[in-house]
């Protein structure tokens, strides 16, 4: 497809976004909760990591800012008028079920870190600029990917624990908002590599980062929240079929750096921060 009209396909995209999902409101939301236990016994440990990373959309869009300076017109409509205000109502949101369970407040972790200032001062280098643009596309088709199927599988305890005020005015809202995200990201990330905009030499530097640096949702490459991470993938059961699930969650990645290796399931950096996370979490529980 032309560049011009996949960019248009972009820009499109992002406004019936805007138009179609506002956030929502804290007041549309019923405060009903049949058994607060069995919800905190079941999810609690998972509300509160994604509350927190919600919250944390704040120092996401910093760190945007910092790795893509040039921010064009499409993206930063994107963040600034559909993604930021939609994200930080669904932490807020999240907050306040946490509160209503009985959990301590989150505390987003909101400073940038070294290594993306880094990283950001690099990009003043337009064709680094580019890389960095490259992998927060492809981190945010993971990480939105991460967020559409955690809030199902919730979702599917919740109907079937009979919470119903919590399915339907907290967890099916989120749940409509979060893939147009992820679309967002997957298709920003597939028109770079469509359009040809990298070099081989920029693809190569890419990958190497991305094999490097890649963190699941919210872990911020801190070893407390990867622990967290791995609570949060055996709550849901992610470890019955972890592959499978490395699979979705690498889909646009495996695509789009790695279509040259033939027979790649899925990248295994991927389902290394998987198992890692896992492996983390059960050491915490065994020595506590
Ligand atoms: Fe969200
Ligand atoms: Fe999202």
């Amino acid at each position: 497809m032309p560049r011009q009209d996949t960019h248009a396909k972009i820009a499109e995209h992002v406004q019936r976004l805007g138009e179609r999902y506002p956030p929502i409101p804290l007041s549309s939301v019923d405060r009903t909760i049949n058994d607060p236990a069995a919800v905190k016994a079941r999810f609690g440990h998972t509300i509160d990591y994604l509350a927190r990373v919600e919250l944390e959309v704040d120092r996401n869009v910093l760190e945007l800012l910092v790795l893509i300076p040039d921010v064009d017109d499409t993206n930063k409509t994107f963040y600034s008028d559909v993604w930021q205000p939609q994200e930080i109502q669904h932490g807020l949101i999240l907050d306040r079920l946490q509160h209503d369970l009985g959990r301590p407040a989150t505390e987003p972790h909101l400073d940038v870190s070294f290594r993306v200032k880094v990283l950001g001062a690099l990009t003043q280098f337009k064709p680094v600029q580019d890389v960095a643009k490259l992998l927060y596309f492809l981190t945010g088709a993971s990480t939105e990917r991460q967020a559409v199927l955690a809030y199902n599988l919730i979702n599917d305890g919740m109907v079937e624990m009979g919470e119903t005020a919590i399915s339907q005015t907290i967890l099916n809202p989120i749940k409509q908002q979060e893939p147009g995200h992820f679309a967002f990201y997957q298709m920003s990330a597939t028109q770079m590599i469509q359009s040809k905009a990298l070099r081989p030499w920029q693809l190569f530097l890419a990958r190497v980062l991305r094999e490097k640096s890649y963190g699941l949702v919210g872990t911020n490459a801190m070893k407390r929240y990867k622990t967290d991470m791995g609570g949060v993938a055996l709550d849901l059961g992610l470890d019955r079929d972890l592959e499978g699930y490395a699979r979705e969650i690498g889909r646009v990645e495996s695509r789009l750096l790695w279509a040259h290796k033939q027979g790649m399931q899925f990248p295994p950096y991927i389902f290394g921060a998987l198992q890692e996370s896992i492996e983390l979490y059960q050491s915490r529980v065994s020595t506590a």
